[in-house]
């Protein structure tokens, strides 16, 4: 990439003292600030630094034995609506005769980075494809649960840009040994669900747009243009001093603030990046976290309702483990259970699991970012960002001396039939305790505590059905089972 930091990007942060009591300590002074980490929506993928303090690697002593992952789609190029605005950017530009200097210098030359629109627009930029490859690479690695030539299923909304992005993951985590050209062996396959319709309800990886409720507790697109409006005004005046025959308004800054990331993933231009700084780019970032906060998180009372059952379906499958005979339906599904899907279907599941919406810092303030806000948009709803719950099987770490008798390899700890489970979750690589229940090794939580505290979020977000003001519709469904009854006539795409 040729982002390179300037002087202009650098900035203090203040002392953050870590909150988790088995790491004391605090993290703090001069740090390159880099904008594609605050980009919201726009920004490639970047593993979220850990908010906790909690440590990423597994605990020792544990192996994970079962895996499900919420995965947003790769990187992309802009939707049509978006495209449109780069190319009013892009026409005021060159019918203006104009001069301009400093960050701006590269206007005169800067042409939108789209150039075959019908293959382009709404699809997955190579960027994209990489972060999906590279996911699967990076799971096969982390816990190897499938062996070489064996099959994997995965479950992904049917727009084409997820459909690819479950692909490519496909094609990252089978891409081992010879089995490339092999018909029958180490061979993936994608279950195509609806997208994005109103009448899978609950039993799909898009369930918010079958909740006629949802959509009336979404306030988000006042709020984010409300605080748009607050600072990008200034923006526009503080950057029209380097040009001279040109005119920047506010809604071109916002335009040009969503270049940085999708220009950095589509062709590596970070120019748009260079142009703001960094208070800018918090202000940029945090009208995103209350367009996600109030429209399809924590700060939309339908949220949580939308998001339970698929966190319920994946709960129930940890509870009964990976080594089942007996399906609960016509199913087995492998112990990594993938569902790729959208960014708005992301936080609904943080809502469900009731976690970044501590009270001393929720509801998010539609004028005042409080820099201690778990709730960050970026550190979830980057391109192919997600929510990870991970199956741990814990036993007591090796003593420091461990002896081997010939001919038998040791078993790990978490391997033992002694061994007790736990859960715990990640969201973009980085740990997140669930609240009240951190008594496991590395603050996990015991299976049965889960549980028990996804049953009590489950009463206190509501049921889908009622929830949803579905009540008079008689095919409604309230439960996610499409991991183990893959509905009838779905496409499977084989691979
Ligand atoms: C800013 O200029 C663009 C043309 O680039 C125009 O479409 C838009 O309406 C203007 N916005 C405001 C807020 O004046
Ligand atoms: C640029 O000029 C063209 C041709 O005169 C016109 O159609 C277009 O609306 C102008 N665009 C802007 C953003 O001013
Ligand atoms: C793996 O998938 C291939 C292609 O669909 C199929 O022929 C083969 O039987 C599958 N293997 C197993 C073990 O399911
Ligand atoms: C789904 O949308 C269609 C078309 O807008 C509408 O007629 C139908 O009532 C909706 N169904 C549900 C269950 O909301
Ligand atoms: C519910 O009924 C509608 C209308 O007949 C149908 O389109 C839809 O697929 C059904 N949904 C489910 C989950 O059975
Ligand atoms: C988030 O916190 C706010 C304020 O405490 C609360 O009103 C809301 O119900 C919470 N949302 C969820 C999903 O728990």
């Amino acid at each position: 990439m040729r982002f390179s930091l300037s002087s202009r990007s650098r900035l203090t942060l203040p002392c953050v003292a870590l909150t988790v009591n088995l790491l004391s300590g605090a993290v703090c002074g001069q740090v390159a600030f880099n904008p594609l980490e605050h980009s919201g929506p726009a920004s490639p993928y970047f593993d979220a630094p850990s908010q906790s303090g909690i440590q990423v690697d597994t605990p020792a002593g544990c192996v994970v034995d079962q895996a499900a992952y919420i995965v947003r789609h790769g990187a992309r190029y802009p939707e049509p609506g978006s495209f449109a605005s780069w190319q009013s950017l892009f026409s005021k530009i060159q019918n203006a005769s104009f001069t301009a200097r400093g960050p701006l210098s590269f206007l005169p030359s800067w042409v939108p980075p789209v150039d075959d629109a019908s293959h382009e627009i709404a699809f997955l930029s190579a960027t994209g494809a990489a972060e999906a490859f590279g996911l699967g690479v990076g799971l096969r690695k982390r816990y190897g649960f499938t062996s070489g030539g064996g099959n994997l299923t995965v479950w992904s909304a049917s727009q084409q840009r997820v459909l690819d992005t479950a692909s490519y993951f496909l094609r990252g985590y089978l891409s081992q040994g010879s089995y490339l050209g092999l018909p029958t062996e180490n061979r993936g396959t994608v279950v195509s669900l609806p997208d994005s319709v109103n009448f899978t309800f609950a039993n799909s990886l898009t369930p918010t747009t079958s909740c006629p409720a949802f959509a009336t507790g979404d306030t988000s697109s006042a709020r984010a243009n409300a605080f748009r409006a607050s600072f990008q005004g200034a923006i526009a005046k503080r950057i029209n001093k380097f040009l001279d025959g040109l005119q920047i308004n506010s809604s071109d800054v916002g335009v040009m603030q969503d270049l940085c990331g999708f220009q950095a993933e589509i062709n590596g231009d970070t120019r748009f990046c260079d142009v703001f700084q960094p208070s800018e780019w918090l202000d940029y970032e945090y009208a995103d976290d209350l367009n996600y906060y109030y429209g399809s998180g924590p700060g939309n009372p339908f949220s949580g309702a939308t998001g339970f059952p698929l966190l319920k379906a994946i709960t129930d499958l940890f509870v009964l483990g990976p080594d089942r005979s007996t399906p609960f339906g016509s199913f087995v599904p492998p112990p990594l259970l993938m569902g790729f899907t959208h960014d708005n279907d992301l936080p609904p599941v943080i809502s469900a699991l009731g976690i970044w919406n501590d009270s001393d810092v929720s509801p998010l303030s539609p004028t005042t970012p409080n820099p201690k806000r778990h709730f960050r948009s970026s550190y979830l709803v980057a391109f192919r960002g997600y929510i990870a719950l991970e199956r741990l099987s814990c036993g007591a770490p090796e003593a420091p001396t461990v002896r081997h008798i010939p001919g038998q390899v040791n078993m790990q700890p978490g391997a033992r039939a002694d061994a007790a489970k736990f859960v715990r979750i990640r969201v973009n690589t980085s740990p997140v305790p669930v609240p009240e229940c951190t008594s496991g090794p590395g603050l996990t939580c015991p299976l049965e505590n889960f549980a028990k505290y996804v049953a009590k979020r489950g009463e206190s977000v509501g049921d889908y059905i009622t929830t949803c003001g579905l009540q008079d519709v008689s095919n409604a469904t309230g439960t996610a089972d499409f991991f183990t009854n893959i509905p009838a006539g779905t496409a499977m795409l084989l691979l």
